[in-house]
């Protein structure tokens, strides 16, 4: 019985979200039924890994997820494992045109878009490993879809969110973009951008109502980090190549999961975190706290 009284009022609330949200905090029911009812999200990158785990989590609460995503083979396939509440729409975030075309589909079918999440990203090559070797040509295209695919998913989400003064941009950073020698020059440096893209937008759309902040996460096992590991240990499998990933983290009794960066992007994206714009939400249990010193043991010292 309380399963359809829910089922209704949540079909009530997603059909007048704005009207109900306010009367949904204040009965304490928002986390029963949803934290993004109503809400409308274009995730980037949302055929695999960070960002088809944060589309299931948006759509466990309530949000109307629309993948972004290059791979027009995968992209379809995860939608519809999503259900009803996705959809895929191919774009490349290096492609600007295609970035605009996929907010733009978004606006005329749905009327706005509440949240972009500009998550897509690569690598690049992992050798070779030194800077006097760096094929500048291999830089940028690591830079047009990790630095300029962000900055034309914040272009275009701020061209509709702007008039509405109404709206949160996420974006993926990383812990690479906290300390160096995470990962290649290419990859550490447009990482290393993201904060300062984000603090420089947030500058400006503040004063608009509009938000944005990014996450920075710890290696977690997903399709691109484990085929960037799995480079320096051939002949391991994928379950063994996770297992490394999984033990390079600092806080005990726990690893990072895709879920983890899901729940920081839902807490960024809904009214939860009104107030909140400009921050990095590093998701990397106190790896880039601290760097202790190698002090050398008593036998060492001469
Ligand atoms: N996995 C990690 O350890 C880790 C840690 C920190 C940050 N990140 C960041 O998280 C984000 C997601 O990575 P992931 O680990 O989920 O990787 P993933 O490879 O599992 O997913 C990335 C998705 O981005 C898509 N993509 C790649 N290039 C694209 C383009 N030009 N246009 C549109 N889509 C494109 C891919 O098709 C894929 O679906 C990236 O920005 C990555 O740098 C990952």
């Amino acid at each position: 019985m309380l399963h359809l009284k829910l089922q209704i009022l949540s079909k009530i609330v997603r059909l007048n979200a704005s009207k109900f949200n306010l009367t949904l905090s204040f009965f304490g029911l928002a986390s029963l039924i949803g934290r993004l009812v109503g809400k409308v999200a274009l995730i980037t990158g949302g055929a695999s890994g960070l960002g088809k785990a944060t589309a299931h989590e948006f759509i466990q609460n309530g949000a109307q997820v629309i993948i972004a995503d290059i791979d027009s083979e995968l992209g379809p396939q995860v939608a519809q494992s999503l259900g009803p509440s996705a959809y895929f729409v191919p774009c490349d975030v290096a492609d600007e045109a295609q970035v605009a075309d996929a907010v733009d589909a978004v606006v005329t079918r749905h009327g706005k878009l509440d949240i972009m999440y500009n998550n897509a990203g690569v690598t690049g090559p992992v050798y070779p490993p030194s800077i006097s070797d760096l094929d500048l040509d291999k830089f940028d295209e690591v830079m047009r879809i990790n630095v300029r695919g962000v900055v034309a998913g914040i272009k275009h989400a701020a061209r509709v969110m702007l008039p509405i003064a109404s709206g949160s941009i996420l974006c993926t950073s990383s812990i690479s973009g906290i300390m160096a020698g995470l990962g290649p020059h290419p990859y550490t440096i447009s990482k290393f951008a993201i904060p300062g893209l984000v603090k420089s937008a947030a500058a400006e759309l503040c004063r608009h109502g509009v938000r944005i902040n990014c996450i920075s996460p710890a290696p977690i096992p997903t399709p691109m980090s484990v085929s960037q590991i799995a480079q320096f240990y051939p002949g391991l499998t994928r379950e063994q190549v996770a297992g490394i990933i999984n033990r390079l983290g600092e806080l005990k009794g726990a690893h990072c999961e895709d879920a983890d960066v899901a729940k920081a992007a839902l807490y960024l994206a809904s009214d939860e975190a009104k107030y909140v714009t400009g921050h990095n939400l590093v998701v990397d249990g106190g790896f880039t706290c601290f760097k202790n010193l190698s002090f050398p043991s008593q036998d060492q010292v001469v």
